[in-house]
């Protein structure tokens, strides 16, 4: 009778969460299916109804009732009689005390039953955690840190980047996103980088990392970047990202993580790029805590940050990024005005979004769809109208693009012809229109 009880409380306790008990044959609770749960306890009360219906009482009314005949022949009747009674003691032997206990612990395990239930659910659910590491470990390596080839110290010295042929892809059956890649960036050149958005800009930087693994050849000085450990290529290149992330960490870890400066240098680094007013507002200066990913930071002081780093750091090869949004003209203007001072000796890389940053840059690389389309002086660029660099200036509207045109021919007579320059105005100018620059190129070259 109790058990019909526990039974019927079974199927009325709906809160039980059904839609936990998922999971495969290896699924670590019985129950891998509402369905499978309810065949459970059926067959668990089947059981119960076989012992009872095995009960030693009636299975030896039921014998003696079945063998009656015999027993009388046999004249055993007193010897079945004193068996029943022995059975019926046994089986009437537990008072009403100890009938409620057994009621209430049956209750009781109904509650526990069901944590039982939910435990288990909710262990194969973050069990998935586990198998996501699992998974992790089974991925497809980088390239060894360290390889028995390495470049001296002073490597790069020079800072020449040659690509040669360069076909890159982010994965093995995807798409080249980089096709036929051959470009020479002289030392000490800045090149602007320019093209669509999806045109292969950021990938040109994963290749020269090695974020996956690039066809052809890159040569950085004399090294094949191929050959080397991925930690001593890494270190040697800065670079200013599009979307910088600082670490979770002092101010102090962030711009020096491994100890390498003194007080000192960090605050000069800081001043060269305007921070050290805002890091000396902080309560701890240095030593503050940042947020996570340098939230409590605006994008343009996290790439001021990261400029500060690419100070100290006094690699050859400059990167960046630049970001689209959230950098006001005025951080702009100092992140340029750093780069052409501080890194005047340095080869520098800027993929711009806009082109007054890089129309004074020694050259443009032009891409679009993976290929490079354009590579030149910017002023020799804008010569030809039909090239991808001279629309791209028309395209910012008219005073703009007539403004990076003049900036352009300046750049390019004050490096070539510093002769016919004077006070950085050309001193052709007053006896030309100005917005007929092409005719001074032409009779200039
Ligand atoms: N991590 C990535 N995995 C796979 N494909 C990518 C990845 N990053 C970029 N791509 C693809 O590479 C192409 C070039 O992208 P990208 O170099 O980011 O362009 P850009 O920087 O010029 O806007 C795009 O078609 C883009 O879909
Ligand atoms: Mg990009």
């Amino acid at each position: 009778m109790w058990m019909a009880e526990i039974m019927s409380s079974m199927e009325e306790n709906e809160d039980l969460d059904r839609s936990k008990f998922v999971g495969g044959p290896e699924s670590l609770f019985p129950f891998s299916s509402p369905h499978n749960e309810k065949e459970y306890v059926y067959r668990v009360l089947k059981e119960v109804r076989e012992v009872e219906a095995r009960s030693p009482v009636f299975s030896h009314l039921s014998s003696s009732l079945q063998g009656l005949w015999t027993i009388r022949a046999l004249k055993a009747e007193e010897r079945f009689q004193k068996l029943f009674d022995a059975h019926q003691d046994l089986h009437s032997a537990l008072n009403a005390g100890q009938v409620g206990l057994a009621l209430s612990y049956a209750i009781t395990l109904m509650g526990t039953f069901q944590w039982g239930v939910r435990q288990s659910a909710e262990v194969e659910n973050l069990m998935i955690s586990v198998e996501r590491v699992m998974e992790y470990t089974e991925l497809e390596k980088e390239a060894p840190w360290e390889t028995n080839k390495h470049p001296p110290p002073e490597w790069p010295n020079q800072g020449m980047i040659a690509f040669e042929n360069v076909n890159f892809t982010y994965s093995l059956d995807g798409p080249l996103v980089l096709r036929h890649l051959s470009v020479l960036i002289k030392p000490r050149e800045k090149v602007g980088i320019v093209g669509r958005t999806g045109a292969g800009k950021s990938s040109l930087i994963a290749a020269l990392f090695r974020l996956a693994e690039p066809e052809g050849r890159i040569w950085i000085d004399k090294y094949l970047t191929s050959e080397l450990g991925l930690h001593d290529l890494r270190k040697k290149i800065s670079i200013i990202p599009q979307e910088p992330v600082l670490f979770t960490g002092t101010m102090r870890k962030n711009l020096d993580p491994f100890n390498e400066y003194t007080d000192e240098e960090l605050w000069n680094a800081l001043e060269e790029v305007q921070l050290k007013e805002v890091v000396e507002d902080l309560p701890n200066k240095m030593e503050t805590q940042l947020a996570e990913s340098g939230s409590n930071f605006s994008v343009g002081q996290r790439q001021l940050v990261c400029l500060a780093r690419a100070v100290l750091k006094k690699n050859r090869i400059l990167i960046i990024d630049e970001a689209t949004a959230n950098v006001d003209p005025r951080t702009d203007e100092l992140i340029q005005k750093t780069i052409r001072e501080t890194f005047a000796h340095c080869t520098v890389l800027t993929i711009a979004h806009r082109l007054n940053t890089i129309i004074d840059s020694d050259r443009i690389m032009v891409l679009d769809a993976g290929r490079l389309k354009e590579y030149g002086e910017p002023y020799i660029l804008l010569q030809e109208q039909d090239s991808l660099f001279y629309k791209m200036v028309q395209q910012v509207g008219k005073t703009e693009a007539a403004s990076l045109i003049e900036t352009a021919k300046r750049v390019y007579f004050s490096k070539n012809y510093p002769e016919v320059v004077q006070n950085g105005h050309l001193a052709t100018d007053s006896c030309l229109d100005s917005s007929s620059g092409l005719y001074v190129t032409e009779t200039a070259l």
